[in-house]
């Protein structure tokens, strides 16, 4: 089978990290086709590196824009390069404007789409990323999920089950395969940090980032931590944070560029808690074992708040103080979702090996 596996955003690079390997193992003939979405060093280059990620046969520098301009050239650049290879399936992972531009541009060239974390829903449509998994999931002809729950939701919204397969979360066995790799790295120390002693924070979403008010709430309840607060800082909050008058150090946070892989799996393992509003890191928060609280007005990762792993809290500063509080405080301990484990790669290769199944009105 020839595999073209789209990534173009952050959490993409962390999601084919194991599974490239894997696709390789079980004969699947996968390359890597890059948007260009994100394009720093510190938001692409440095992940590649860290997971030993294949370099991509195609690089396609789509770049910044507004979600038409950013999705649509995608698309366009996409179209072309699938239409030249004719590969038998396209790979789309996650939920950013990357996933979405593959998806449509394979499916109206009659190439099945596999979407890897099918049927996750936060149902708030004011988040870019549900409309493009909303779309995305009925474009595609293999549906593979994170969660029991992502099923449950696909079949209700009239997906054939034979087409969705529950393989559990590759952010998970990246984790678990990661974290053997970095049992001597110290990177709180670099930040004179020492482990338990402080608060790792990254927020990025519009909803908390275009709203002035909501962005001000995280700033001050973030400056006023009883512990020192690490915020590497994604390259569209910071100028905000700015704005809002948040400066590199304010209280008790210290803003620093965005920080590699290993480094940001380090900094979660060893931190006393996560603030976030990021969908990688409540999974990953869960993993390592450290609590989280999650700034937004709902998420599509509810399987983290069910097993006790992380708290949802509204932007006002004193919900944020009060939920840090508690994660602060907490002892709890919790067990880690069915499947988040490490065969979720192999599960992807067994699924794939049972063939894709086109779309009906995929032939001619
Ligand atoms: C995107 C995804 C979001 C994901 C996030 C992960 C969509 C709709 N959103 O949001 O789901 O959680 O990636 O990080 O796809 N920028 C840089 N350098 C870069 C990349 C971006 O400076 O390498 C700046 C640019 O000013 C750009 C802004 O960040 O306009 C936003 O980038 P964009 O890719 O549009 O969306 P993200 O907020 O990164
Ligand atoms: N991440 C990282 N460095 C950072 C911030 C995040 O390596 O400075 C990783 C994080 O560990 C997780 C992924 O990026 O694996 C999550 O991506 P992001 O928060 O950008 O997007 P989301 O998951 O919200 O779509």
């Amino acid at each position: 089978m020839r595999l073209i596996v789209v990534v173009g955003a952050r959490p993409n690079f962390i999601k084919v990290g194991p599974l490239m390997p894997a696709l390789a193992e079980g004969g699947i003939d996968a390359a890597l086709a890059h948007t260009g979405q994100h394009y720093d060093a510190t938001m692409s280059d440095v992940f590649f590196a860290d997971l030993d990620i294949p370099q991509p046969a195609w690089f396609l520098g789509v770049g910044s824009g507004t979600h038409a301009v950013q999705t649509g050239t995608a698309m366009m650049r996409l179209e072309e390069l699938f239409a030249a290879e004719r590969p038998d399936a396209v790979m789309v992972v996650g939920d950013v404007n990357s996933t979405l531009a593959g998806a449509l541009a394979a499916a109206k060239l009659h190439i099945p789409v596999v979407h890897l974390e099918a049927g996750l829903r936060s149902r708030d449509m004011s988040m870019p990323e549900e409309v493009n998994r909303l779309v995305t999931d009925q474009l595609s002809a293999m549906l593979l999920t994170p969660v029991r729950e992502g099923d449950d939701n696909l079949i209700a919204e009239g997906v054939d089950p034979e087409r969705i397969h529950f393989v559990g979360n590759i952010m998970a066995e990246s984790v678990l395969r990661n974290l053997p790799r970095i049992e001597d790295r110290t990177v709180a120390a670099a930040y004179d940090l020492k482990p338990g002693g402080y608060v790792l924070a990254t927020i990025h979403r519009p909803e908390n980032t275009d709203h002035p008010e909501r962005l001000s709430a995280v700033a001050t309840s973030l400056s006023a931590s009883p512990l020192p607060v690490l915020f590497p800082t994604h390259p569209r909050t910071r100028p905000k944070l700015g704005a809002a008058g948040l400066e590199q150090e304010s209280g008790a946070v210290r803003m620093v560029d965005p920080v590699g892989y290993l480094d940001m799996l380090a900094l979660q393992r060893d931190a006393a808690a996560i603030v976030t509003d990021s969908g990688g890191v409540q999974e990953e928060a869960c993993m390592v074992g450290t609590p989280c609280v999650t700034v937004r007005r709902n998420t599509e990762r509810g399987i983290t708040v069910g097993v006790g792993a992380n708290r949802l809290v509204l932007a006002s500063s004193e919900a944020i103080s009060a939920a840090l509080a508690d994660a602060l405080t907490s002892t709890l301990a919790w067990d880690v979702p069915e499947r988040w484990d490490t065969e979720v790669s192999a599960r992807v290769v067994t699924a794939l090996a049972g063939g894709v199944r086109p779309l009906s009105g995929y032939e001619g």
